[in-house]
């Protein structure tokens, strides 16, 4: 499929399939993840696939409830992502404060769209999730207090017709310009 039409295509799915993802799948989409550009090459993610059902519902029982319950059809989601931010290399940290910018969080977000538009072309669904207990994720999942989680992202097969095509967005002009602001 054309890019462009694939990136049209992608919408954020909330209503997943109760079907299993197969790991040769996901290994794919890591695989594009692996290979995003980053700040000084410093690849500051650790991809935690959770597909294990028991785990899966002891850790989106946890993440998702209280003020985080918004994000309860997580739950029916296949598939959790926990996209741990990891440190970047010296050079990348003393640049972005140099900057005032924080590299890590512009290299997640390349790496963990690869792994969402990976899945796309796989007929795959996903939702970037950033609201969650991180507490929590951190506890069932054995990651160190120190760490810091970001994002995570659901991942399923779902219902292709079910999903609103048209994305809403600034038209382009609004959005861009050409040799001045
Ligand atoms: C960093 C980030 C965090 C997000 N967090 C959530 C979230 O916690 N829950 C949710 O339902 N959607 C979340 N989204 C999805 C956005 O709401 C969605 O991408 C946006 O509304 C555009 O819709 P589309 O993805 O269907 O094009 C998040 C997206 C991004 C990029």
């Amino acid at each position: 499929m054309a890019l462009l039409e694939l990136l049209k295509q992608r919408r954020s799915v909330r209503d997943f399939l109760d079907k299993p993802v197969e790991r040769e799948k996901i290994k794919l989409c890591l695989e594009a993840a692996r290979v995003a550009p980053s700040a000084c090459n410093s690849q500051p993610w650790k991809f935690i696939v959770v597909d294990d059902g028991e785990l899966k519902k002891r850790l989106c029982d946890k993440a998702f409830s209280g003020i985080y319950a918004i994000n309860a059809f997580c739950k029916k989601a296949p598939v959790i992502v926990v996209i741990v931010s990891e440190r970047s290399k010296f050079l990348a940290r003393i640049g972005g404060m140099f900057r005032g910018t924080k590299y890590y969080l512009i290299d997640i977000g390349i790496a963990g769209e690869h792994f969402v538009l990976q899945a796309q072309e796989l007929g795959l669904g996903t939702c970037w999730i950033g609201w969650f207990n991180e507490r929590a994720v951190k506890s069932v999942l054995n990651i160190p207090k120190d760490k810091k989680i970001d994002v995570l992202l659901a991942l399923g097969y779902y219902d292709q017709e079910k999903v609103k095509s048209g994305h809403s967005r600034e038209p382009l002009d609004k959005i861009s310009s050409f040799n001045s602001y």
